[in-house]
């Protein structure tokens, strides 16, 4: 069941996809979010970071399984998708080292790196709330347009126009990795929960595409639409071609 949350603004749909997060946490201490990167999450960990810090919600016993990282950085290359999260929102909470995972983009064996990092996922039984950005070719993680709906981890090779988008946080263009490690479809929508967030015009006619088009590898979010349990928080920028009918009604 799709159920679509229409915001005012950007800090309005950071502001209601943090409230889904932290009703997770506080339904299920313990629970597994698989988080993302991107510019769309930023506002949520914000947001987050705040109601931690006046004592709202407690991060102790969380684990976090992010969804995908680059090829080749290492930890500390500030492009790096740990680094983000590290930068963004690890930093200021109190989520367990040991309890936070991002695929080993320093580790060029991709076999090994993808075998582990479902071993991870299954270890500890699997993500109970996956938060989602939307690429503007309609990926999701790093799964492009023409990935298989039933791979696990596995190693990509980015779309021109991902890498497109992406340059805007390298020096050069030529910085910007080729390949990147995923979590795969079949993970995400194993997943209990998917909060999928989008703001700003350049999503609204893919989230579109996806949310309401037919279900095809071509555009990877439309398999979301299959998902059983799927929230969509969307500001009204990226809400604009989305049916009417659907609005959940926001003043
Ligand atoms: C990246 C990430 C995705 C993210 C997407 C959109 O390529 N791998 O997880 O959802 O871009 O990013 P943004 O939120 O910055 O638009």
């Amino acid at each position: 069941m799709m159920k679509i949350i229409r915001a005012k603004s950007y800090q309005d749909m950071s502001r209601k996809a943090a409230n889904l997060i932290s009703a997770q946490v506080i339904m299920k201490p313990h629970c597994v979010l698989g988080l993302a990167t991107g510019s769309t999450p930023e506002g949520i960990y914000k947001q987050l970071i705040d109601w931690y810090n006046k004592d709202d919600i407690d991060f102790s016993q969380v684990t976090s399984i992010n969804l995908d990282e680059y090829v080749g950085l290492t930890h500390d290359h500030d492009q790096s998708y740990w680094y983000f999260m590290q930068k963004h929102f690890f930093q200021y909470i109190n989520i367990r080292p040991d309890h936070i995972f991002v695929p080993e983009g320093a580790n060029l064996n991709a076999d090994e790196v993808c075998r582990n990092y479902d071993r991870i996922i299954q270890r500890f039984g699997g993500i109970d709330l996956q938060l989602l950005g939307i690429g503007v070719d309609g990926h999701i993680g790093f799964n492009e347009p023409g990935s298989a709906f039933e791979l696990g981890t596995h190693k990509v090779r980015l779309q021109e126009s991902t890498i497109q988008a992406n340059k805007r946080f390298f020096a050069h263009e030529e910085d910007v990795p080729k390949e990147a490690y995923t979590m795969g479809i079949k993970t995400i929508m194993q997943a209990h929960k998917v909060l999928l967030c989008a703001s700003g015009t350049a999503k609204a006619a893919i989230l579109r595409e996806a949310l309401y088009g037919p279900v095809t590898p071509q555009v990877p979010a439309s398999i979301l639409q299959m998902h059983p349990d799927l929230t969509v928080v969307v500001d009204q920028e990226a809400g604009a071609c989305l049916p009417q009918e659907d609005a959940d009604a926001t003043a």
